[in-house]
């Protein structure tokens, strides 16, 4: 298993790498953002920096844990962190899916950003997590999310309601040995 501290992904643009507790400060007005946070299946974050970075502490030890989660995203010319990207794990009524999810600061909206990010962490998912199968799950107004996976070539499979978050429309990839990412 790669070690969650050791992933560096790195695309045209940008760079995906580890979260770590300072990141908190960058990630609260992007969590306490309501526009932002609109069809993230959870409030705009009220908490202070101090509690996020609590937060982020236990979700790094999981994510240290499971050798994947989400990572920090920053511009690759200037180090600027515009947001977090990455794998999440669900249980989707019974089934372990592995999700590519994303989140872009405002102020970076509209350049393309979240769907490059998710590209590469379609192809190191497949790489280094041992599915076949990789999912987003996107709220059905979320027309900016759905646009980014269908420039992935991800399409709308149905619904499923898991506890942690309503009904969200699923858009999968799957992983075909000769045809590399294979989508139906
Ligand atoms: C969804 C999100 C990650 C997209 O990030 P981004 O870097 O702006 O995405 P991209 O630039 O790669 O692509 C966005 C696409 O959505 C389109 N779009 C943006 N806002 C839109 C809107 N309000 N309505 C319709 N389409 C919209 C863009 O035009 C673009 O599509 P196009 O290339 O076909 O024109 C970003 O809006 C975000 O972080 N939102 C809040 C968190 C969130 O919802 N995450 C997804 C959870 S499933």
């Amino acid at each position: 298993m790669r070690a969650y501290d050791a992933i560096r992904i790195e695309t045209p643009r940008l760079v995906l790498r580890p979260l770590r507790l300072d990141d908190a400060e960058v990630l609260l007005p992007m969590y306490a953002d309501a526009e932002t946070m609109r069809y993230m299946g959870v409030d705009a974050y009220g908490g202070t920096a101090a509690d996020l970075r609590a937060t982020l502490e236990m979700r790094l030890e999981v994510y240290r844990r499971d050798g994947f989660g989400l990572l920090a995203t920053e511009l690759r010319d200037t180090g600027e962190f515009i947001g977090r990207c990455g794998h999440l794990r669900w249980n989707v009524g019974g089934t372990v899916e592995t999700e590519v999810g994303y989140l872009i600061s405002r102020a970076h909206w509209g350049k393309g950003y979240a769907t490059e990010a998710a590209r590469a962490l379609l192809y190191d998912g497949f790489a280094h997590l041992d599915v076949w199968r990789l999912i987003s799950l996107i709220h059905p107004l979320n027309v900016a999310s759905q646009r980014v996976a269908l420039h992935n070539g991800l399409r709308y499979e149905g619904e499923v309601t898991i506890p942690e978050i309503p009904v969200r429309p699923v858009f999968p990839a799957q992983w075909d040995p000769k045809l590399g990412i294979h989508v139906t």
